[in-house]
């Protein structure tokens, strides 16, 4: 098989996957996926996330803790990021950001926990990959107000919005700052009118490709639980109709964008 492409953002560290991880790895090894990037969401999958990394060569790991895993943890939480984030394969500070998409939502704690990863990740000179919820405007706001996006100016990291759920406005204000935007599933889905647009919006060499599994499994095997890393497949074919291009150039164009965000040799 043609290792083609990659899975950019997807959670082999997630519970739904402990009983079933050799025979996910095997079903990834049969497949068109060359790269996976496994991205931590609390300390002990993140953890989990850099262990993984260290034994399997085409997965690499990023480490975080999640908006909305983020009640629990004191400030010292943070050295344990930081210790984390210095294993060799760990290349990126994610996923990190807000999401006010619950009613038990704590802004406030969320808002310290974004700045003090964005100012970990500035510190590292890491990647950052940001997962936004019902919560663009801030997001945003944020990532200004800390250095990290300049108008007129290069990203002092590379940042990337993950499963972009956006409006083409929106991404078409990131992309003018170089924010990178990642297509998840519900590109797929029938229902989704913003997706197809935000696609075009984006320019061929910032866009990249992901399944978020074990969640949003694409179309036609939309519900299915697990989504797996060879799932990708169905989101490139959606991409690559959107965009007018070839299967196989949305697939090279998505895996050169996702290595040179997350600097993977
Ligand atoms: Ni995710």
């Amino acid at each position: 098989m043609n290792k083609i492409l990659c899975d950019s953002h997807c959670h082999l560290n997630d519970p739904a996957f402990a009983d079933i991880y050799d025979g996910v790895l095997r079903e990834t090894e049969e497949s068109a996926v060359g790269l996976v990037v496994n991205i931590g969401f609390d300390l002990e999958n993140s953890a989990l996330a850099v262990r993984q990394a260290a034994e399997t060569d085409w997965i690499y790991a990023t480490v975080a803790i999640h908006p909305t895993e983020c009640y629990g943890y004191g400030p010292e939480a943070l050295d344990e990021i930081r210790r984390l984030a210095a294993s060799p394969k760990v290349v990126a500070i994610g996923e990190i950001g807000l999401d006010y998409h619950y009613d038990d939502t704590d802004k406030e704690k969320q808002e310290y926990w974004y700045r003090a990863q964005i100012r970990l990740a500035v510190e590292l000179g890491m990647p950052i990959c940001i997962h936004d919820r019902d919560a663009h405007d801030d997001c945003l706001r944020i990532l200004k107000e800390e250095g990290v996006l300049r108008a007129g100016k290069e990203p002092r990291i590379p940042v990337l919005f993950h499963c972009f759920s956006g409006s083409p406005e929106f991404a078409r204000q990131l992309v003018k700052l170089g924010v990178y935007i990642s297509a998840a599933g519900p590109a797929t889905y029938k229902n989704s009118k913003k997706v197809p647009e935000v696609v075009k919006e984006v320019p061929d060499d910032r866009l990249l490709i992901e399944t978020d599994a074990p969640f949003l499994t694409p179309a036609p095997f939309r519900g299915q639980f697990p989504n797996t890393p060879k799932m990708v497949e169905y989101t490139c074919r959606k991409i690559a109709e959107l965009k007018g291009l070839s299967y196989e150039e949305t697939a090279a164009l998505t895996y050169a964008n996702a290595k040179r965000f997350y600097r993977i040799p």
